[in-house]
């Protein structure tokens, strides 16, 4: 195995959690390069479910070392309660874990302003998770935010805290009217905080290129998916990170030149959380089905997702951004007894054609989805195992969207268990 980059293709929830487990059995290392506990990453090992937030999906490997990159933003809290939740179900993390030193904090204060902001009348509501995500990374780019390797040093955390705290407390009461942070209650619960978390504090920079030296093989984890990048998907409705290939390096201290190979994970149709545009979104009756049937709810919120036909528009650009080598395609299994399925690939819109992504957000709030109709298949794909042996549409479909989207689809996912995945021969 290369170093390989594995991200989401459309708005997040593509089933990454899913062929990360299964590309972690050949990797040595698995490293998260963005995001934070906004993820949600579903694996089913033996029946048993677990939902990842912030450590690497590679945990559930035995003996891999995962890595939590500077790209992520880091609460504490949540870090150590899953680190905690993972143990007690018998996943030992030892030594295994490490976090950058570098990778930046997440406050309370992030969280509360992330809801207040979106409860504000002024403002454009985005569907945060309001995990204060972020916030977070706005300090960080304002260069007022805290690192771990600042919590660690006691007299940098003191005075940074204290900074910020003026300046939030300040903006806390002037703007939102909310009482503000006692600097003594974060101080002392970020400390205790420190205490349990110095031990897996690092350098992933220097880690990582020993490692590459070593011939050792890297599995990039990708958390949300390209048209929620902050550069790349559909601003203001995006995340604050760079969910896309080149958010792994800058997110990890790893160079261009190292990456091997990048995969892009794609969901056999489309779903989205959060406010923002999404032009092949089902009907009613037909999203109520599909949500059910593909237990489209949020991993970390619990939201309902809305879904929607594959769109080949959207895919595409993350082709383009991400310069994808192969594709994994999940869920088909939930496409199984549709009569008809659609795929959209292009945009009308007041009488243009837009077959590449358009930046412009009215575009994609007005226009109409151009659709291919193809017949679907009756038979439940969930216990195929190879390529061959699926149902004659439900292969031309996948076909149809190699053709699409001139990459191959080289795994097809149909079911949650690690065993139900097709290997497509090349
Ligand atoms: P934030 O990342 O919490 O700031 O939320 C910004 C947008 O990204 C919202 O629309 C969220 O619903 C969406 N989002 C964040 N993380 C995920 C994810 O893991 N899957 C799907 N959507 C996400």
């Amino acid at each position: 195995m290369a170093n390989t980059v594995l991200v989401g293709t459309q708005w997040g929830d593509e089933g990454k959690g899913k062929i990360i487990d299964v590309l972690s059995r050949k990797a040595d290392i698995i490293v998260r390069f963005q995001g934070g506990n906004n993820a949600g990453h579903t694996v089913v090992v033996d029946n048993q479910k677990f939902i990842l937030h912030l450590i690497p999906s590679g945990v559930l490997n035995r003996g891999k070392t995962c890595i939590i990159g500077n790209g992520v933003v880091v609460d504490p809290q949540v870090l150590l309660e899953e680190i905690e939740n993972l143990e007690k179900r018998g996943i030992d993390i030892g030594n295994n874990l490490k976090i950058s030193d570098q990778a930046h904090l997440i406050f309370p204060y992030h969280k509360i302003i992330d809801k207040l902001r979106e409860s504000r009348k002024t403002r454009q509501k985005i569907g945060t998770t309001g995990r204060g995500i972020g916030p977070c990374y706005a300090d960080k780019v304002n260069r007022c935010g805290i690192r771990l390797a600042d919590l660690l040093d006691k007299e940098v955390f003191k005075k940074k805290l204290k900074l910020a705290l003026i300046e939030k407390n300040e903006m806390f009461r002037k703007i939102y009217r909310h009482q503000g942070f006692s600097f003594a209650d974060i101080h002392r619960q970020y400390l205790a905080y420190a205490e349990k978390i110095a031990k897996y504090s690092f350098d992933c920079a220097e880690f990582l290129y020993s490692a590459i030296k070593k011939r050792k093989n890297i599995l990039f984890e990708g958390a949300q998916g390209t048209v929620l990048d902050v550069d790349f998907g559909t601003y203001p409705f995006v995340t604050s990170s760079n969910t896309t290939a080149g958010g792994a390096c800058i997110g990890t201290g790893v160079a261009p030149t190292d990456i091997d190979k990048i995969i892009g994970v794609a969901k056999a149709y489309t779903t989205r959380v959060g406010s923002g545009p999404f032009p092949t979104q089902f009907s009613r009756k037909l999203l109520e089905e599909i949500r059910h049937k593909g237990n489209e709810f949020g991993a970390t919120t619990g939201r309902p997702r809305r879904c929607g036909w594959f769109d080949a528009v959207v895919v595409r650009r993350a082709v383009t951004v991400n310069r994808l080598d192969e594709i994994a395609l999940t869920k088909l299994d939930v496409l199984d007894g549709l009569k008809k399925i659609k795929i959209c690939t292009a945009y009308n819109y007041k009488g243009k054609k837009y077959t590449v992504f358009p930046p412009n957000i009215k575009v994609l709030e007005g226009c109409q989805p151009v659709y291919e109709e193809h017949p679907g298949w009756p038979n439940a794909t969930s216990s195929i195992t190879k390529f061959k042996n699926l149902p004659t549409n439900a292969r031309r479909y996948i076909e149809r969207l190699e053709a699409l989207l001139n990459v191959k689809i080289s795994m097809i996912s149909v079911g949650s268990e690690r065993e139900q995945i097709i290997r497509k021969e090349k």
